[in-house]
């Protein structure tokens, strides 16, 4: 299991003016907590409240197809091409950069154990996307296009790109070459699915796009390249069981949310940083931060106060972000609260060979680079606590489908415990869907007239 250590975010370790007196904020809160738990779970099948993402690791139907559209296209291709961007995509580039072994695309065939390489058009950058274009051989590539509201700008200008090619390329066969993951009943993307005949997989309803990494959004990739998906189900539901836990002394989610909320709301740390002591999770914070960001980031409460809630998430890697941002931590404004991802068992070992041991680096020799990158995410904790900055840590076993799942698991639960503590609708995302309807009129959608010409205007003054 998972485990958190929250003992540097305690006043006892850091002092008052920084640190949560938090024996006392359990016991304050630990009404509060077991309300909200016992809420969320009460509310999960309900339509419209957006939990549906609390069932996704009970979804065997799914798990099912997914498997078995995995094993009938094994072999045909060496590429999976993904289109999406945002929840669509971020889930599924945490998971595959985590899970595969890394510099998985230049692994020889063999290496892969025959399954594909993966690349993720996350992006709308002319010069990447061209050149991808050049790299991939469109004939041998199977293109998931992800997109719930079926008619994401970023999304279907690359699916309209790529359908074109592969159609001129492979004549009426082009339609084996796309798979398409949307909603079950709404948006363009559904419809051409339809009328193409393209294999379809749905995301469910009340699945929000940074909550959906578990439903056949990631789960069609993930099979695809070979990862275990029965144990990544395995992950959630046992990290779900854990988190129904009521009593907040033994339910990691709504520690690592009260002591976000806290010390957000009494302590100033506005900011939130998630750094992972390992180069296959940097992808994690990624994915993290917007989970965090559009889910918190809120103007008005529920009793429409404008509260304009929310940390500022931040993403950063350990040992290469020591380096970068831990002196702004360390002597910086006190306004960060950091959680250390520290991976107990790597799947390697490589030990620093016994050489130069006359020389200042000669202590080196004989230990080895696992040690070295604890040691320093140890060193690092150490040296904020004494300098009175509040951190936590996971600690993941090992990175793994089951683990992995656990950590993003146990995430989304925090996020939406913060949710409940801040009062917000932690489900919308009003301020991504205003730019989104500008870019529309921008580019001549029809029925976005009126904001075309009041956007000019604004935009001429810019
Ligand atoms: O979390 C969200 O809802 C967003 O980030 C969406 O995933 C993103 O905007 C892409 O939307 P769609 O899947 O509809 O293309």
């Amino acid at each position: 299991m998972l485990r958190l250590n929250c003992r540097n975010a305690d006043s006892a370790i850091i002092g008052e003016e920084n640190g949560l007196n938090l024996s006392i904020e359990f016991e304050n809160y630990k009404d509060r907590i077991s309300d909200i738990i016992k809420n969320l779970n009460q509310r999960k099948d309900k339509p419209g409240q957006w939990l549906q993402w609390m069932n996704l690791g009970y979804n065997e139907e799914t798990v099912w197809y997914v498997k078995e559209f995995a094993s009938m296209v094994k072999g045909r291709f060496d590429n999976i091409l993904v289109l999406g961007i945002g929840g669509s995509a971020l889930g599924g580039i945490a998971v595959t950069e985590a899970l595969l072994k890394p510099y998985w695309n230049l692994l020889t065939p063999e290496q892969r154990n025959g399954f594909p390489r993966i690349f993720f058009l996350d992006n709308i950058d002319p010069d990447s996307i061209n050149s991808l274009l050049q790299i991939l051989d469109l004939k041998r590539t199977l293109v998931n296009v992800i997109t719930k509201s079926g008619s994401t700008a970023e999304t279907m200008s690359q699916y309209m790109i790529i359908k074109n090619i592969l159609e001129k390329e492979l004549g009426d066969d082009y339609r084996k070459n796309i798979v398409a993951t949307t909603d079950k009943k709404m948006g363009v993307l559904r419809q051409l699915a339809d009328q193409e005949g393209y294999k379809m997989f749905f995301v469910p309803d009340d699945v929000g796009g940074r909550f959906s990494v578990f439903s056949a959004v990631g789960l069609v990739p993930f099979a695809l390249v070979g990862l275990d998906i029965d144990q990544l189900m395995n992950g959630i539901k046992d990290m779900d069981l854990a988190l129904k836990n009521t009593d907040i002394h033994q339910n990691i989610a709504a520690q690592g949310a009260l002591i976000q909320y806290l010390m957000d709301t009494q302590k100033g740390k506005n900011i939130s940083v998630l750094m992972p002591y390992s180069s296959r999770l940097k992808y994690v914070s990624d994915w993290f931060v917007q989970l965090w960001a559009e889910s918190l980031g809120k103007e008005y409460n529920r009793n429409g106060e404008k509260i304009n809630a929310g940390q500022t998430p931040l993403k950063a890697v350990g040992a290469t972000d020591q380096h970068s941002q831990i002196q702004l931590y360390n002597e910086g404004p006190n306004n960060k609260i950091i959680t250390f991802v520290r991976v107990k068992n790597f799947d390697t070992t490589l030990e620093i060979p016994k050489i130069l041991e006359y020389t200042g680096i000669g202590y080196l020799g004989g230990k080895t680079i696992n040690a070295l990158i604890n040691a320093e995410a140890d060193a690092t904790r150490v040296t904020l606590a004494d300098n009175s900055r509040p951190t936590m840590t996971i600690t993941i076993e090992r990175i793994d489908e089951y683990n992995i799942a656990q950590l993003l698991y146990m995430l989304e639960v925090q996020t939406a415990i913060a949710g409940e503590l801040y009062n917000i609708d932690t489900f919308n995302q009003p301020g991504v869907e205003q730019a989104k309807n500008y870019t529309y009129a921008l580019m001549g959608r029809a029925g976005y007239e009126e904001s075309a010409n009041t956007l000019q205007e604004k935009m001429a003054t810019v």
